[in-house]
């Protein structure tokens, strides 16, 4: 079930044709309170129905209208009687669907335009007459039929909006949704509000009344759930959510794989346990993992083992629980809609970021309730639910823990070194004031390059580490952080002097892509 259908409430939908932006839209939209679901564009007229959407948005794509089996959408959607606001793609869909000429530019636009608005229309009411836009298109609309007329113009596109009133039908070349569009958001604020006269407002604190009814609902008065909390903002929220609806009836298990840092134990003791108050067991599992990891230094295995051994660990413990019914999961929205997106299962969220296979060969039922969120919303839901804003802002830290940040076999001493080296590294961040601007940041240890150095009279031969910090939205694409060098300088003197085998420390300055995030 949809978190709509939960909540019954009115929704815009966006139907991907494929955009990198097609989350922007909706990310932009819940910014203003505006809930809205994305299916992908092939959505069958049972699926639009059943959405009960205000309105329809067909969002951009890289296809081109004049290539053989580009994507259209149902014909229903320009039947269902909802306004329709067709984005770059979309509004090309729309002005061939009724009669008019898309052609070939011969020149792709790209990057930023200026739009003048030509004609009253309620897309761009409280609007001044000239906005900055982001273009990024090939083609281009030519000629217009069917009682379209144009809107709006930029010195390169001539019908760079349009729209028919009557049919209540718009188009925009331009993306409102990027942030290079600085009055984008009003854009699509005109089509939500004025043009689908989509009145409720999504918010956090309605948002919890209502999952907490829909958990009590799904687990019934005397089901169990069992969850894997690892420490990080997901799943701590979604118990914390959980628990609220349904008390000590959730059971929460930690595994100590011994591949976390120093104090992620003991975090999740205290924030989880006792002040947050979940009914945790925590597993100390961390011989059975570096056991089964000695002698391996291929990344991807290393993922299987500890992916295998996590799955035994707590399914074993999960057993022992009398009764137990349903599995929940911290599953995001991203990850629901990548599953469904026009490219097929995503290319870029490497599979092993998720704990595949619990819930299958567990018969469990799922308990979901963070499935139609993104991350800064969970977030916002984790303050509604007073979890510490130092909780809810961790950087991410991937499941396999501190293995594939050993580049090569793991051993207790490289994993005490690493932990020294991090503990160093995030002390210094936090004490700059670094650790909330930045995405993640970490430490990556190379056993394998020993390089000399000099300490006091004697030389040295020991290991380099590397320091990794990033900007980013969402860990797709990545930047490396423009650290002050002062900052850095402390980090890499601290390191050396007090972290015991490492004389040098170097900066990682590679963004990604073409670099990943990690560096196994
Ligand atoms: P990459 O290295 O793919 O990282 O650029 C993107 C984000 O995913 C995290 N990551 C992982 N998370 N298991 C996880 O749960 C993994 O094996 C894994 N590898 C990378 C990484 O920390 C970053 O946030």
């Amino acid at each position: 079930m949809t978190l709509a259908a939960v909540l019954d409430v009115e929704k815009i939908l966006i139907l991907d044709f494929g955009s990198q932006y097609t989350q922007l839209i909706a990310r932009r939209l819940r910014e203003l309170e505006v809930y809205c679901e994305i299916l992908p564009y092939k959505a069958t007229k049972a699926q639009i129905l059943a959405a009960k959407p205000a309105g329809i948005i067909l969002s951009g794509g890289p296809a081109s209208v004049h290539e053989k089996g580009s994507p259209r959408p149902d014909k229903f959607v320009y039947e269902a009687g909802v306004p329709v606001l067709g984005i770059c793609y979309g509004m090309q869909l729309l002005v061939e669907l009724h009669g008019g000429k898309v052609v070939p530019s011969k020149k792709r636009e790209y990057g930023r335009a200026d739009l003048e608005i030509v004609a009253e229309s309620p897309l761009f009411a409280d609007l001044p007459r000239h906005l900055q836009v982001w273009m990024s298109h090939g083609d281009s609309a030519e000629r217009l039929h069917n009682g379209f007329r144009v809107d709006a113009r930029t010195g390169s596109a001539p019908y760079a909006a349009i729209s028919d009133e009557g049919k209540r039908q718009y188009g925009i070349q331009f993306h409102p949704e990027v942030v290079h569009t600085p009055l984008g958001s009003k854009v699509l604020e005109n089509f939500a509000r004025r043009i689908c006269r989509f009145e409720k407002r999504f918010s956090m604190a309605g948002l919890l009344e209502t999952q907490i009814a829909a958990i009590k609902a799904q687990v019934g008065a005397d089901g169990k759930v069992v969850c894997a909390l690892s420490g990080g903002v997901d799943s701590t929220v979604a118990a914390t959510l959980i628990s609220k609806a349904i008390g000590s009836r959730l059971y929460c298990i930690y595994v100590d794989t011994g591949l976390g840092r120093h104090g992620d134990r003991e975090r999740a003791e205290k924030v989880l346990g006792q002040e947050l108050k979940l009914n945790l067991k925590v597993v100390d599992a961390s011989k059975l993992f570096l056991g089964r990891l000695k002698g391996v230094s291929d990344p991807e295995r290393k993922r299987k083992i500890i992916g295998k051994s996590f799955i035994e660990v707590f399914d074993k413990e999960a057993k022992r629980i009398k009764g137990v019914t349903f599995l929940a999961q911290g599953t995001l929205y991203p990850d629901v809609i990548e599953s469904v997106s026009v490219h097929g299962p995503s290319v870029v969220i490497k599979s092993h970021h998720n704990v595949g296979g619990l819930p299958k060969k567990m018969k469990l039922s799922l308990v979901e309730p963070l499935r139609m969120l993104f991350k800064d919303e969970v977030r916002l839901l984790g303050k509604e639910l007073g979890i510490s804003s130092d909780l809810l802002g961790l950087h991410p830290f991937p499941g396999p823990g501190l293995a594939i940040r050993v580049l090569g076999a793991v051993t207790p001493g490289l994993l005490n070194t690493l932990r020294d080296a991090d503990l160093v590294m995030r002390q210094e961040l936090k004490a700059a004031g670094w650790y909330d601007k930045v995405w993640q940041a970490f430490v990556v240890i190379l056993p394998s390059v020993r390089s000399v150095g000099v300490m006091g009279d004697g030389r040295t031969y020991e290991n380099t580490v590397v320091v990794r910090s990033v900007d980013s939205r969402d860990g797709m694409t990545a930047d490396w952080s423009r650290l002050p060098y002062d900052l850095l300088h402390k980090i890499s003197s601290r390191i050396v002097s007090e972290v015991k085998g490492v004389n040098r420390v170097a900066y990682d300055i590679s963004s990604k892509p073409p670099a990943t995030i990690e560096w196994e």
